[in-house]
């Protein structure tokens, strides 16, 4: 088996649009049944929620046809490398990686390697594993639910087998899945991306944009309450453009309104774009008790010339009115983002309109870049003129105010009561256990008991740092 394709022009990959798509039901083929009786498996995971996710059908997949999961890595039989494209120090950790399994695979001839998520959907990155590295099995995005086959290939031929596909294909439902945890689930509510901002390159590794039916999704939910979930992520690459491809008048906002009646506690959701967060989704998280009062909006730029290279689609006037709107709907709001700097060309005057921006916006975190370029992405045709040293300043004067708005952000609770949906044991100190509020805010208190874990408490902040925030179990 050998299939592999390049990355889509940005022309073709647009052209895809027009695809239909299809939702396909999984069964295991009971051929596979025992394909991974008595072994153990292990997957590391790079990137987004999205491969969060994706790690779990994985996983799901490998337990049905006999795989466990290995407690140490280094005891597994067959280790999946689930990566990431995003930037190019992403891939670096990965080449490391690849690098260190070598060893492990002289060791043990027995162990299979497997590298699959948004690398391998770079023809490029795919032609260096095959050529470079041991590993035994190299799929992309599309077709992790292949895994079996792609498996049995690799015991009973030996030879490398690769199948990444450049088409999307269909949406997956019923596939097993094992969940990180037995309190919070991610929950895919679409696929893709069909923004193409210049910079990314998601849209080339994740195809055009796929929406999951309303029903699966509210069944979905509904079985996790049903489990004892007491929060859902709700995810896509932009989720406010949930149900434009399905051609029916249903929003993001409509599927909030349904989801809030599920009975789940806790509803969050990430990523939105900011050209697509309309009033409805806005009024949802005003109206609907379980959508958490905290919004992550990607700003990547405050100046208006970068954000049209960018082709993100909106002014910074346009991104500042819906914060407004969104804050005078819902006053408490703690909003976060992603800011990129340094892209190409990007000039000192506008990197002030970045942090202007930062000012008015109030955002309480961020996680910002330096522009990486990624090959067969437009950006990556522009000629850039600023130097990285200019650029590292840039990103250090930006961690400060971001850094700022963090301890502000955890500052505006001190003394408040806040509802804590406990994770586990904390590692800032013996005795602490943590969890998140419904601001988001990572909270550890005092206590030991792990019973905890999975319920949500009331806690009173007595301190506030940068990362994190501190307080008392109280009634
Ligand atoms: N779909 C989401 C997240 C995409 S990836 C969104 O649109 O917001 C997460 C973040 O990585 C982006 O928000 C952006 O800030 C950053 N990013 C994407 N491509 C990048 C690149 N080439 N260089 C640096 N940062 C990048
Ligand atoms: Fe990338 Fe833009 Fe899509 Fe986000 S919206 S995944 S930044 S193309
Ligand atoms: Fe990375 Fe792919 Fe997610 S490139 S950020 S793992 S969509």
């Amino acid at each position: 088996m050998k299939n592999v394709k390049a990355m889509p022009s940005l022309k073709e990959a647009k052209l895809r649009r027009n695809l239909d798509i299809e939702t396909i039901h999984y069964k295991m083929n009971n051929k596979y049944q025992n394909l991974g009786k008595g072994k153990l498996y292990y997957i590391y995971t790079y990137g987004c929620q999205g491969n969060e996710a994706d790690s779990e059908v994985m996983a799901g997949i490998l337990e049905e046809i006999g795989y466990k999961l290995a407690d140490n890595p280094l005891d597994a039989d067959l280790v999946l490398l689930n990566t990431c494209a995003i930037r190019e120090n992403a891939e670096q950790r990965i080449w490391g990686v690849l690098g260190q399994l070598k060893g492990r695979k002289r060791d043990n001839p027995d162990l299979l390697v497997g590298i699959c998520g948004c690398m391998p959907q770079e023809e490029s990155a795919t032609e260096k594993i095959i050529n470079s590295y041991d590993v035994d099995i190299i799929f992309g995005t599309h077709n992790r639910d292949h895994l079996p086959d792609l498996i049995y290939e690799a015991y009973m031929t030996k030879a490398k087998v690769v199948e990444v596909l450049s088409n999307e294909g269909n949406i997956l439902e019923d596939a097993p899945k094992h969940r990180a945890s037995t309190h919070k689930a991610w929950v895919n509510i679409m696929y893709g991306c069909d923004e193409f901002c210049t910079y990314c390159i998601v849209p080339y590794t994740r195809g055009r944009e796929r929406s999951r039916s309303k029903d699966a999704i509210i069944e979905e939910v509904k079985d996790l309450v049903a489990h004892g979930y007491k929060e859902v992520t709700l995810l896509g690459q932009n989720v406010n453009a949930y149900g434009k491809d399905l051609g029916l008048d249903y929003t993001f906002g409509d599927l909030l309104y349904d989801l809030d009646k599920t009975g789940i506690e806790r509803i969050r959701y990430t990523t939105s774009h900011p050209r697509d967060l309309d009033l409805k989704t806005m009024e949802a998280m005003r109206d609907c008790k379980s959508v958490m009062p905290h919004l992550h909006l990607p700003v990547q730029s405050g100046d208006n010339d970068i954000l049209k290279i960018m082709n993100r689609k909106y002014t910074h006037e346009v991104y500042m009115e819906k914060i407004n709107k969104l804050r005078e709907l819902v006053p408490d709001i703690s909003i976060t983002t992603d800011i990129i700097v340094g892209f190409p060309n990007e000039t000192e005057e506008q990197f002030l309109h970045t942090l202007d921006l930062c000012h008015e916006a109030g955002f309480e975190g961020a996680f910002t870049f330096i522009y990486s370029k990624r090959e067969g992405t437009p950006a990556a045709r522009m000629i850039d003129n600023t130097p990285e040293e200019e650029k590292k300043e840039r990103l250090n004067r930006l961690i400060e105010v971001t850094n700022e708005g963090y301890l502000k952000g955890h500052e505006r609770f001190l003394g408040r009561v806040v509802k804590v949906l406990v994770d586990g044991e904390s590692k800032n100190g013996e005795g602490m256990m943590c969890g998140y509020s419904e601001h988001n805010k990572l909270t550890h208190f005092k206590s030991t008991d792990t019973s905890l874990v999975g319920k949500i408490v009331n806690v009173k902040v007595t301190e506030a740092k940068t990362w994190f925030m501190i307080g008392e179990l109280c009634e």
